[in-house]
C-alpha cells in the first residue's frame, strides 16, 4: 500500500465473517489494481453518516450486507434499475456528488447459474424461502424468462407477498405461493430449483427444508444458496434423485466479481482468479488442521517435496502409497496385478478413514502426507482429504511426466505402449479433480524444490 492505493470495503453488522476481503484482496492482487478492501462495522442507526463519511474520505466502493442492504438505499445518490426493482443494494460505487447503488447478487446468481450449465428460459422453476436472497432468485428467474415459479415458505403469507411483488413486476401470473408442506401440489418434473433458506447451513447440517426423498424427484437441476457445507442435505437429495445440484459459493465469488468490476471499470477478473478465491474461502470456511496433504500426478514430486517440507516445518513424514505397501506386504504393482485398480482403491479409501479416524483422537504432531496421484478419484477420498488436513496440489504439465517417469517400471498405470497420450487423458480427467480436492494449488512446474517448499509454507496455516 502506498498513498496512491484505492480503498474499498464492506459495510455490515457483524461483519466478521466475511469473505469478502479475502476474495477482494486477491483480486486486487490478480488484476494488479493498487486497492485494499477492508471490513467496517456499522450500527444501524450510524449508516448514514457512515456513508458519508466514507465519501467524504474518498472510498471507491462499498459492498453492503445485512442489516444494511434495504437501508442504505436511503443513502445513495442514484439506484440501478435491478437494484430498484429487487429494493435491495449490495454494492456502492463512487460517482460525482454521491454513490450509485448497484445489485450484484442478481447478475452472480445468473452468472452462477449459467456457469452450471442451467437454463432458466421458458422453465418450471421451484423457489423455496421468501427472504432476501429469495426475492434475488424470484428476480433472476423472472429476468431469465421462466415461464413459472412455485414459492414454497413456511410462512404462506409471506411467499404470497414475494409473488405478488414478482408478478406486479412480470406484468402476469407468474409465481404461486405454497405453504412448505403442500410441495405435493406442485405437478410433473423437469424443474430448475433454487434453496434461500438458511435450513441446513453449518452447523446444522443434516437438515433439509423437505425431508421428502418424493419431493426431489421432481428437480432437474438445483442451486443451494448455502455454501458451508459445500454440499448440502438438500444436494444429497437431488442428487440421490437423479438430478444436478450446486451450493451457493460461486454466487457469492460472482457477485464479488461484478462489484469489483464496477469499482474497476475496464478491468476483468479471470476464472483461474475466481477459482482460487473459492479455494481460499472454502480452506478458510473449513478450518482443516495443520497436517499438509499433497495431491497431484504421478511424478508431480509428491514424495520429495513432502519430505523437504516436513523438514522445514520439523514434521513427520507419511507417504500413503508406501504405508499401503506396507500393510499389504506387496508392492503397488502386485496390488494391481492381484486386485486390479480397484482393489487399491479400496485399499486407499481404507487408509484415509483410518488416518482421519485416528487424528480425532489427535496428538498434536505435525504430519505431511505425499499421496498416490490416483487418491482423489473416488469421491469419497476427496472429503477424506479435506478432513485430514490442508491439500495442496502440485500442478504439472504432461510433458513433465513424460520426462520424469521415462523408463519408470513401478506404476502400472504407465506401462505399455500410448504412453503419451494415456497420461494427456488421465490428466484431462483429473486436473479438475485435484482442484476440486485442494485447498491450495501450487505450480510445480520449472522450479526448484527449496522455491516450491517456501510457498506451500507460507501459504498454508500454520
Ligand atoms: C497412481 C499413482 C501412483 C500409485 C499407483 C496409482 C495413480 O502413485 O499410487 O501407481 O493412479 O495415479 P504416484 O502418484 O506417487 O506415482
Amino acid at each position: 500500500m502506498d498513498g496512491k492505493t484505492k480503498v474499498c470495503g464492506i459495510i455490515a453488522n457483524p461483519v466478521e465473517h466475511s469473505m469478502s476481503p479475502v476474495l477482494q484482496n486477491l483480486f486486487a492482487e490478480r488484476t494488479g489494481v493498487n486497492l485494499a478492501y477492508v471490513p467496517f462495522k456499522v450500527e444501524p442507526e450510524q449508516l448514514e453518516e457512515a456513508v458519508r463519511g466514507a465519501y467524504a474520505m474518498n472510498i471507491l466502493g462499498l459492498n453492503v450486507t445485512v442489516p444494511h442492504k434495504q437501508a442504505v438505499m436511503r443513502c445513495v445518490k442514484e439506484l440501478d434499475e435491478t437494484a430498484a426493482h429487487v429494493g435491495a443494494v449490495n454494492t456502492l460505487v463512487r460517482t460525482e456528488g454521491g454513490y450509485k447503488g448497484y445489485n450484484t447478487d442478481v447478475p452472480g446468481l445468473s452468472r452462477a447459474v449459467k456457469k452450471a450449465g442451467i437454463s432458466v428460459r421458458g422453465r418450471g422453476c421451484i423457489l423455496i424461502g421468501a427472504g432476501g436472497a429469495a426475492r434475488a432468485a424470484a428476480y433472476m428467474m423472472m429476468a431469465g424468462k421462466a415461464e413459472h415459479i412455485f414459492i414454497l415458505n413456511r410462512s404462506p403469507e409471506k411467499g404470497q407477498a414475494l409473488a405478488d411483488w414478482i408478478n406486479g413486476l412480470a406484468g402476469r401470473s407468474l409465481a404461486e405461493a405454497l405453504a412448505l408442506s403442500d410441495y405435493g401440489k406442485i405437478p410433473g418434473n423437469g424443474y430448475f430449483a433454487v434453496q434461500s433458506t438458511s435450513v441446513g447451513m453449518s452447523p446444522d447440517c443434516e437438515a433439509a427444508p423437505i425431508e421428502d426423498p418424493a419431493f426431489y424427484e421432481k428437480i432437474a437441476d438445483a442451486m443451494d444458496c448455502i455454501y458451508t457445507p459445500a454440499r448440502t442435505r438438500f444436494m444429497e437429495y437431488v442428487e440421490k434423485a437423479g438430478g444436478r445440484a450446486c451450493n451457493g459459493l460461486d454466487m457469492l465469488l460472482y457477485q464479488g466479481v461484478i462489484s469489483y468490476e464496477l469499482w474497476n471499470p475496464g478491468v476483468q477478473v479471470e476464472e483461474s482468479a475466481i477459482a482460487e478465491a473459492g479455494r481460499r474461502i472454502r480452506a478458510r470456511l473449513e478450518n482443516p488442521g495443520s497436517d499438509r496433504i499433497l495431491v497431484g500426478f504421478m511424478g508431480a514430486g509428491k514424495t520429495t517435496v513432502g519430505r523437504a517440507l516436513a523438514s522445514q516445518l520439523g514434521a513427520g513424514f507419511c507417504d500413503l502409497d508406501q504405508a499401503i505397501e506396507k500393510e499389504a506386504g506387496m508392492s503397488v504393482s502386485e496390488i494391481f496385478a492381484r486386485e486390479g485398480e480397484d482393489g487399491f482403491r479400496k485399499r486407499e479409501t481404507a487408509l484415509l478413514r483410518r488416518l482421519a479416524e485416528e487424528k480425532k483422537g489427535g496428538d498434536g504432531q505435525i504430519t505431511v502426507y505425499s499421496t498416490g496421484g490416483g487418491m482423489p478419484v473416488r469421491p469419497e477420498n476427496r472429503a477424506l482429504l479435506r478432513e485430514l488436513g490442508q491439500v495442496i496440489y502440485l500442478k504439472i504439465s504432461p510433458d513433465t511426466v513424460m520426462n520424469r517417469l521415462a523408463g519408470d517400471t513401478t506404476r502400472p498405470l504407465l506401462q505399455g505402449d500410448g504412453g503419451r497420450e494415456r497420461v494427456e487423458a488421465l490428466m484431462a480427467l483429473r486436473d479438475p479433480i485435484y482442484e476440486e480436492t485442494a485447498h491450495f494449488v501450487v505450480q510445480a512446474e520449472g522450479r526448484s524444490i527449496e522455491a516450491i517448499v517456501a510457498e506451500i509454507a507460507n501459504m498454508t496455516k500454520k
